[in-house]
This record gives structure tokens, sequence and C-alpha cells, in this order.
């Protein structure tokens, strides 16, 4: 926000230890935040309590800061300080800014690779990323040879805080974290793959059983990450909001798993044909209250570009380049065709630029976004938004072959890269919305270079991405 930052940590000698090696008491910490890295211009300071019903993690509003400005911030207890913090307040909610600089990133497979990406990450000179789902990977231990997860499938709240240590123990993670402030929501991993609301991946889990594991997840998951929200009490929880960037940007952050009905037509996998229940006026991802928050912010937008971060890929996609008989990914929003009409619209009436940003397959696009009433296929449809899909920072793709030959066969994709992961620079200005595909040389080496796969642009008020 423009006055205020969230600062968060966590006291956790030890890491895997079950309570993460504290006490069960209560600890004084103190916080500092200050206009210079050696904290000689102190802006804002305090003190707060660390209990063990939240697993020693804190959450501090640090208010009474100034808009569109560096700070720097740090935590002491025991003595002991913690490593410094980069953070930036946003502008002012009246302030026309320049520029805003944000990435995109998802995915963050332990097992599948190292964090280099996150270490460019850290290196990127950015206001904000906006992280888009699968903080962590709920599964037990797999095959990698690289890393493991630390121990089984895990459905307990003791058993997602050592998952979430696990993970948080990366030091370049950490170093993303002490470079930029975090927006962060959602997807399936957080929880347990392909949910849908309080049916569970497997059938096996009865609901009740699936809403006790979404509780404890979804508590993991707030006592380990830097938002603005109170803390959950129970399976249902709220995490969609909107943040400003002055009249810029606003990003409308989505959670398309708590909220949505069954993946559709039965199938055995995310991957499968047409049947009926894809256009059934029923199927939701963003359920009733989230759709009208959603279409009412971007009816009432005046800000010059809106970013809609959420998670599944939105532009109606052929998985088999067969337009005849399409393959749908039946987790995005091609199992909710109604749905994704309707968003369609909305991007196409409200915001004067309208951008999709989407994690979860682990795959770069680039996708035009046309109106519920354009035929894909015919060659004068005019997008009225963009998708910008960013890959993942680590987890496989195994299906880059088939796509690249799906892609060929639909002239709405633009872009399609199933090799590369890293993540996406976004160079926001009032003229035009710049993204760099930033790639790692390879996610099993901890000293990979980066470098730019590929470059898009989309003019103010000419939707439809370039390469630039
Ligand atoms: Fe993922």
């Amino acid at each position: 926000l423009p006055d205020r930052v969230v600062l968060w940590t966590r006291l956790v000698p030890d890491p895997l230890a079950p309570d993460g090696g504290m006490a069960p008491e209560t600890f004084l910490v103190q916080w500092e935040v200050a206009h210079d890295e050696r904290f000689r211009r102190v802006a804002a300071n305090g003190e707060v309590v660390a209990g063990p019903e939240h697993a020693h993690a804190v959450h501090v509003d640090a208010k009474g800061l100034e808009p569109d400005r560096e700070y720097f911030y740090r935590f002491i207890a025991a003595d002991e300080a913690s490593p410094t913090g980069r953070t930036r307040t946003a502008p002012a909610r009246g302030a026309s800014p320049r520029r805003l600089r944000a990435a995109i990133a998802s995915c963050q497979n332990y097992e599948h690779g190292y964090y280099a990406a996150h270490g460019h990450l850290a290196e990127e000179d950015l206001d904000v990323v906006l992280w888009l789902g699968d903080y962590i990977y709920e599964n037990g231990p797999g095959s990698s040879a690289l890393r493991q997860h630390e121990g089984p499938e895990v459905m307990d709240l003791a058993a997602y805080r050592r998952r979430y240590a696990t993970y948080k123990s990366d030091p370049e993670l950490q170093a993303a974290h002490h470079a930029h402030p975090w927006v962060v929501t959602w997807d399936d991993h957080e929880v347990d793959n392909n949910y849908a609301d309080d049916r569970a991946d497997r059938d096996a889990l009865l609901p009740e059983v699936h809403r006790q594991r979404r509780a404890a997840a979804y508590k993991a998951w707030w006592e380990h990450q830097p938002v603005r929200l109170p803390a959950p009490s129970g399976p249902d929880y709220r995490i969609y909001r909107r943040f400003r960037f002055g009249d810029l940007v606003a990003a409308h952050v989505l959670d398309t798993r708590q909220y949505r009905t069954d993946q559709p037509c039965a199938a055995a996998s995310d991957i499968g044909t047409y049947c009926a229940e894809i256009d059934s006026p029923e199927a939701t991802l963003l359920g009733p209250d989230q759709r009208e928050w959603l279409f009412r912010g971007l009816d009432r937008s005046r800000t010059r570009w809106d970013l809609v971060a959420q998670q599944v890929m939105f532009a109606p996609t052929s998985f088999s380049p067969d337009l005849a008989n399409p393959i749908f990914n039946l987790d995005q929003w091609d199992g909710y065709r109604v749905e994704q009409r309707a968003l369609r619209d909305a991007l196409a009436r409200g915001p004067r630029n309208a951008i999709v940003l989407t994690g979860d397959i682990h795959s770069s696009w680039v996708n035009d976004i046309l109106d519920s009433s354009a035929d894909p296929g015919a060659p004068d449809a005019r997008p009225v938004a963009t998708e910008i899909v960013g890959t993942s920072i680590t987890s496989i793709f195994p299906f880059a072959d088939v796509l690249e030959l799906a892609a060929t066969a639909q002239p709405t994709i633009q872009y399609v890269d199933g090799r590369n992961h890293g993540y996406v620079v976004l160079d926001v200005t009032r003229d035009a919305l710049r993204a760099d595909f930033r790639s790692v040389s390879d996610v099993a080496d901890p000293d990979a270079t980066i470098a730019t796969a590929a470059r898009f642009a989309v003019e103010d008020r000419n939707p439809g991405a370039q390469e630039a």
C-alpha cells in the first residue's frame, strides 16, 4: 500500500523439527524500517509477539510510511538481527507513476530443480513480485536425484509447516524475498493437486477430511506468507484482493481453487475431449461472490492497465492441432466455458488495457484473448486483451512437443515455449507493457545463468501482443 508494508519473519532455529526448535512460549520480536541499509534513518519501529499458535511467525503491518519509496527492514530477537530486507511502498492512489516493474513467478517444485531463478530474480530491478501459486508441492519424496521432500505427502498442520520450512530454507528463495515485496496467491499444490472447493484430488478422501486438510494448509500458508490478511480460522478463507499502483496499474489477484465446481467430464487426468458439462452455466472457477467482485472491479476500472493475476490458463486452447476434435485441459478455464466467455467480455468492456497473468502450466505462452462473439479461427478476429503465461521456477513440463505442434494450428497463440523455466519481468509504462521471458540455462544447475528467451509488448489501447 502507499503508506504501509507487511513485513514477515518466523523464529525457527531448527526448521524441520516439529516445533521449529522453539519452546512453546511467546517471544518478543523487535522490528525496524529505515530509509537506509545501515538503519541510521529509522522510519518506523516496534515490537511484536511471536507465539506457538502461529509457529512463531510474525506479520508486521508497518504504517506511516511515504508512498513510492524504497525501505529497508530487519527483525531483532534474543539479541540476534535478521538479514536486512528491502521493500517498497506503492505510489499514492492519486499519483500518476511513469512505470511499474513487476515479475510474475509460480511453481517451484523443490524436487525438480535448484532455485537459481530466484537468485536472478533477486537481482532484477523490480517494484513487486506477483506469485501466482504452487509455492510448495504437497507430495511425498519422488525419485528426483537433485533434492527431495523431507517427508510423505503432507496432510496436517505440522507437516505443512515442515514443508514450508523445507522450501523457505533455500537461500536463493530467501534472497528473492529479501530483495522485493511480494504479492502472493495460491494454486492447488498449496493444499492438494487439482482440488476443487471441497473435493480432493483422490476420491478416497471424504469432503470432511479434505476440508480439515484445507484448513491446515490455509493456516500454514498464512503463517509463511507476507500477507495483510487475518489468520484463517477454518477451511474457508478469502484471499482474493486488489492492489493499486496509482492510476497506472490495478492488479486483481484471484483464487480459482477454493470456490470452483469440480473439473468437468469426470476425466481421469486434466486432459480430455469435449463433454456437455464444459458448457454448463453452473460451472465456475471463481464462485459467485468473487466473480461479482472481479467484474465490478473491471467495470469500474480507471487505471491504464488492469492485470488479472490468477492461476490457470485462460485463453481457449486446444492441446491437439485438429481443431475439429479439440483436446482440452479441463482444469483450466476451458473446462468452465460460460464463465470464461463472461470474463472475456468483461475484459473487453471495462478496462482500458487488460492483461491476464497466469501460472500453473510450467510453460511460457502469449495468447490473444477475443471477446465471446469472435471466432478464434477467423483471420480478422481482433484481440480485446492479452494473456501472459509465465513458466515455472523449476516444475517440469513434459508436453513441449505436443503443445508446440498444437499451437501452430491456433492463430490466437502468439508464443509457446515448453522448454524453459524462470519468470517474466513486466515493464509497465503509460504507453506500453513489455514482457521479458527470463529463462535459466538449466534448472538442475544451482549456478545456472539467466537470459531473455523472448520479449513481447502490448501498446496502450492496441490490444494484442507483438514481438518486441
Ligand atoms: Fe505447478
